[in-house]
């Protein structure tokens, strides 16, 4: 049902936005550059550029005029910014109109910038002699710079990102900030149920007469998509506060451009806001005065009108907690107790899981950098919602557990652990990290998702483990260098087919000694065979040819694991790891032979041998085919090995030293590998 959801998401996606989204860093780490100095981008892309300390500015000049401002050209407005690290709440966005080349400095005059190097150009050619080093030699002898006279915004929109409520807190970050005339006002709702609500000073957590105001926005979602934006039209001061319940008194409150000094400043209207005798006055029901988009959170569904909502995942009824059992997104009760709300005293509705659809934000808020432990996350309505259901309910614990069933589980476990650190280290840089914008938003949300699931899954062998008193894994320290957006998608095909072949394995072995096991085994193997079919449509592979049922022997993706993804594990410390032998060494195809017809089907492979793999002797290539068959094509001097007819798709190769060997018995035959062919 989730799973359904999660490709339609995708598909939706990938017909909508084609647009790159780009980011540039102006003025890190209190250097005098813009990073990356050059962009690259076709009509529709969007740049954003985020600033940090000291006091910079992007302009735009023509090649000739370097540091010189072209009237009608892109000016951002300065940015004067505290941090070196951290950039500025405000940035600058511009969308690419053309393939011609845009040539961009800082027109910072106190040092120089521009003259120091300072530029940056968007489609510069990268040869000629009119590119970027050019136009940087022309910079440094360059007059003093220019700016547009009024010092406004053009050519982008320059936005002051300000969250609301941000964990769980009731106040606005940034709370107290400039914004200069043309310049938007971004706000994100959180969690819980705010606004944001213009006042005048003197009547703080009063709706002033034909303010702003966002009408309130009850969400669980963090961050949620709902934003409620401004324009600032001048250079008055502008106050501002949350009108639900006395969230105003208790601190909820902002300003724009408000003076430093005298006594109109933040600081004064704070206190004055903390000594209001009557709750907040709610304003008008709609919003006014600004723009309040992606209102999906606003309007919860009801819990019997939605299929989608119903069976699974369901919170018991509000005001009736499981006893005993906190639910893990409960506000930490270390809060010193002045900032809690008075009990009674705040109409804010309690938001209820079961009034709204299950949403995918939320729960990574606190996963995101630490994977939860076996357990821990059992309880985030969030996570089951996203998952399309909680844990395993019933597994039918037999009174014992044979050894292997626990060295088989402990793999299980130790795998899954590869598979949420890799989905969980995508998804924050898709998210909000370095690939932010890479792909739309719902299939960022797919990917979360499967992290979610990745969660769940792994249930199935941390809770069969603990209840027979087994230790689970440890996470290890992975090896997992995501060099892009594609990089990631392979790693996780590659992670999740390999789970496939050794969930085949395990049902096998089960079948054999614990049989309570194969259930819960098939089940696993289900999301991850649709996870697969979800990876390959993102990489426009055709998703039928993927998901192979294609058999991996355990002893196989122990080894592949330890080549290619563990640099540092507690082995041996645990005990656990003792039961394997050393792993094989890693087998690497280095090129390949393709027809032409056929479709470009691979016909030869052609492997890097090392002296040490007994080339005295016969060496083969076992094909694992789908269903545990498995073929042989031998090996010659130089490598060279022919894949048997009738393979396609995805299927796992070993080098081996005997032939006609089953599947069962293959690990005792190999030399090296296994690695994972793409046959066509
Ligand atoms: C250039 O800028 C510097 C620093 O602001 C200033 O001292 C100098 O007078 C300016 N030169 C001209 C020609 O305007
Ligand atoms: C706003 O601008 C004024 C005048 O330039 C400055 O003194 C003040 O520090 C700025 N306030 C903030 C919060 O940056
Ligand atoms: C949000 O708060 C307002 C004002 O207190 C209230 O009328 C509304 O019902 C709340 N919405 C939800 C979903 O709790």
């Amino acid at each position: 049902m989730a799973i359904l959801t999660i490709s339609t998401a995708i598909l939706l996606g990938l017909s909508g936005a084609l647009a790159e989204h780009f980011n540039v860093n102006v003025g890190k780490g209190g250097e005098l550059r813009f990073d990356p100095e050059h962009i690259q981008a076709a009509p529709g892309d969007t740049i954003t550029y985020h600033f940090f300390s000291r006091n910079h500015a992007v302009a735009e000049s023509n090649f000739d005029h370097p540091c010189q401002y072209t009237e009608g050209g892109i000016f951002s407005g300065f940015v004067p910014t505290a941090s070196e690290s951290d950039p500025d709440p405000t940035t600058f966005t511009v969308t690419v109109h053309d393939e011609e080349p845009v040539w961009l400095y800082c027109p910072q005059l106190n040092g120089g910038h521009c003259q120091k190097g300072m530029v940056h150009a968007i489609n510069p050619p990268d040869s000629g002699d009119r590119n970027l080093h050019a136009y940087r030699e022309r910079a440094s002898s360059a007059p003093n710079s220019t700016v547009p006279a009024d010092g406004r915004p053009y050519g982008g929109e320059r936005v002051v990102h300000v969250q609301v409520g941000v964990d769980g807190e009731f106040v606005f970050s940034p709370n107290e900030f400039n914004a200069t005339t043309g310049t938007f006002v971004e706000f994100a709702f959180n969690p819980k149920n705010h606004t944001v609500t213009q006042s005048s000073f003197d009547k703080p957590c009063v709706p002033l007469e034909n303010g702003f105001h966002s009408g309130f926005v009850p969400t669980e979602d963090s961050p949620s998509d709902v934003k409620f934006k401004i324009e600032i039209a001048n250079d008055h001061p502008v106050w501002f506060y949350c009108a639900q319940g006395n969230h105003c008194k208790q601190g909820m409150v902002g300003s724009i451009n408000a003076p430093v000094q005298g006594d109109k400043t933040f600081d004064a209207f704070r206190r004055l806001a903390s000594h209001v005798e009557s709750p907040s006055i709610p304003g008008p029901v709609a919003g006014q005065g600004g723009e309040l988009e992606g209102g999906k959170t606003q309007h919860p569904t009801p819990p019997s009108g939605n299929e989608e909502n119903g069976g699974e995942g369901q919170q018991p009824p509000s005001g009736n907690p499981p006893s005993g059992n906190p639910p893990a997104d409960n506000p930490p009760s270390d809060n010193p107790p002045a900032d809690n709300p008075p009990a009674g005293n705040d109409d804010e509705q309690d938001l209820g899981d079961s009034q709204n659809p299950p949403t995918w934000a939320g729960w990574e808020q606190d996963y995101l950098n630490t994977i939860p432990k076996p357990g821990e996350a059992d309880n985030n309505q969030h996570l089951v919602d996203m998952a399309g259901g909680g844990a395993i309910a019933a597994y039918g614990w037999p009174d014992s557990i044979t050894d292997s069933a626990v060295k088989y589980l402990q793999l299980l476990n130790w795998f899954d652990n590869i598979i949420l650190e890799l989905l969980m280290a995508g998804y924050q840089r898709l998210h909000s990290g370095d690939w932010q914008g890479a792909y739309p938003r719902t299939i960022v949300d797919a990917i979360g998702a499967m992290a979610a699931q990745g969660y769940m899954i792994r249930t199935a062998a941390t809770d069969s483990l603990q209840h027979y008193n087994k230790p689970t894994m440890e996470l290890c320290k992975y090896n997992l260098d995501l060099a892009n957006v594609d990089d990631f998608l392979g790693k996780v095909l590659y992670a999740v087919l390999m789970e496939i072949g050794l969930l085949l394995d395990l049902a096998a072995k089960f079948a054999e000694t614990d049989r309570w096991l194969v259930p819960v085994t098939a089940s696993s193997l289900g999301v991850r065979a649709r996870m697969a079919a979800v990876i390959n449509l993102m990489q426009n592979h055709p998703a039928a040819a993927s998901p192979r049922e294609a058999y991996l022997p355990a002893e196989f993706v122990y080894s592949y694991t330890r080549q290619h993804y563990i640099s540092i594990c507690g082995t041996g410390e645990d005990g656990w790891a003792e039961p394997w032998a050393e792993p094989l060494p890693n087998l690497e195809i280095d090129r390949t032979d393709k027809s032409n017809h056929g479709k470009h089907r691979v016909t030869n492979i052609y492997l890097k041998l090392e002296d040490s793999w007994a080339r005295d002797r016969d060496l083969w290539v076992a094909y694992m085919g789908p269903w545990g068959s498995v073929r042989y094509s031998p090996v010659d001097d130089a490598g060279k090995s022919e894949v048997p007819a009738n393979l396609w798709g995805h299927v796992w190769i070993v080098l081996t030293h005997k032939r006609d060997v089953p599947i069962t018995d293959l690990y005792g035959a190999s030399v090296a590998g296994p690695q994972l062919l793409w046959i066509g």
